[in-house]
């Protein structure tokens, strides 16, 4: 069996694609690793390529006049990037840095514009995923207009573990500047604010990884 069919059947995004589908799109993929901390596009760039992920995991992020780092999405096996400025020409809107040795498909921006004008599912499906991910930007940027620290901090660990169930524990390795990236604060503050959630039994951290003890309130 076509090693890249069997991958592209475990996309999502695809998976509305039969098997003639799946062989003509393997035909036209490009295979291609990338070794942990590479900068695959910048804020700004030209565009020519669409991006699913095969294995690791990628920050996806923007940078502001004095090189601070936002982070505003994690993604993972199965995901992809790269579709806005494919699709409505304007430059990358963020860059994208492997956060783990990564291996990737690649799709050509003629070959991915094919898929979309002949595949109304798949364009359905991306649609879809669009709609998730403002939802998420949508409550970044409530959580950055309402909330203090403590509660950008207690929701992202609460969303990362995926709820608050006491012994959850985060999967990925987080450093505090990588949190900070995330929750739009300072490295010192998240340090004191994860400092006070250890402190105060919310929380405790081995080897990097955090496990929730308690409901973490957003509102402190
Ligand atoms: P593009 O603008 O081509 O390049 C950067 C990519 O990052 C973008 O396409 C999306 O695929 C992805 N991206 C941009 N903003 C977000 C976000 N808020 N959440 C998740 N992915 C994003």
């Amino acid at each position: 069996m076509n090693p890249i069919i069997e991958q592209l059947k475990e996309v999502p995004l695809f998976e509305s694609l039969g098997d003639a589908e799946l062989e003509a799109l393997s035909q036209v993929v490009k295979l291609k690793s990338f070794p942990k901390n590479t900068i695959l596009f910048s804020e700004g760039d030209e565009s020519d390529s669409f991006y699913v992920i095969c294995d690791g995991r990628v920050n996806v992020g923007i940078n502001d006049e004095d090189g601070k780092e936002i982070i505003l999405s994690r993604l993972g096996p199965n995901e992809y990037f790269g579709e806005m400025a494919l699709m409505d020409g304007e430059p990358r809107s963020a860059f994208v840095m492997t956060k783990d040795a990564c291996k990737m498909m690649i799709i050509s921006k003629t070959d991915f514009k094919k898929i979309l004008s002949s595949k109304f599912d798949v364009m359905l499906s991306l649609l879809k995923e669009l709609q998730r991910r403002l939802r998420e930007a949508n409550k970044k940027i409530e959580s950055l207009a309402l909330m203090d620290v403590y509660g950008r901090v207690a929701r992202l660990l609460t969303q990362l573990a995926g709820g608050s169930d006491p012994g959850i524990q985060i999967k990925d390795k987080l450093t505090h500047q990588e949190i900070a990236s995330m929750v739009g604060a300072s490295r010192e503050m998240v340090s004191r604010v994860i400092k006070d959630l250890t402190n105060d039994g919310y929380i405790s951290i081995r080897r990097k990884r955090i496990t929730i003890h308690k409901n973490l309130p957003y509102n402190w």
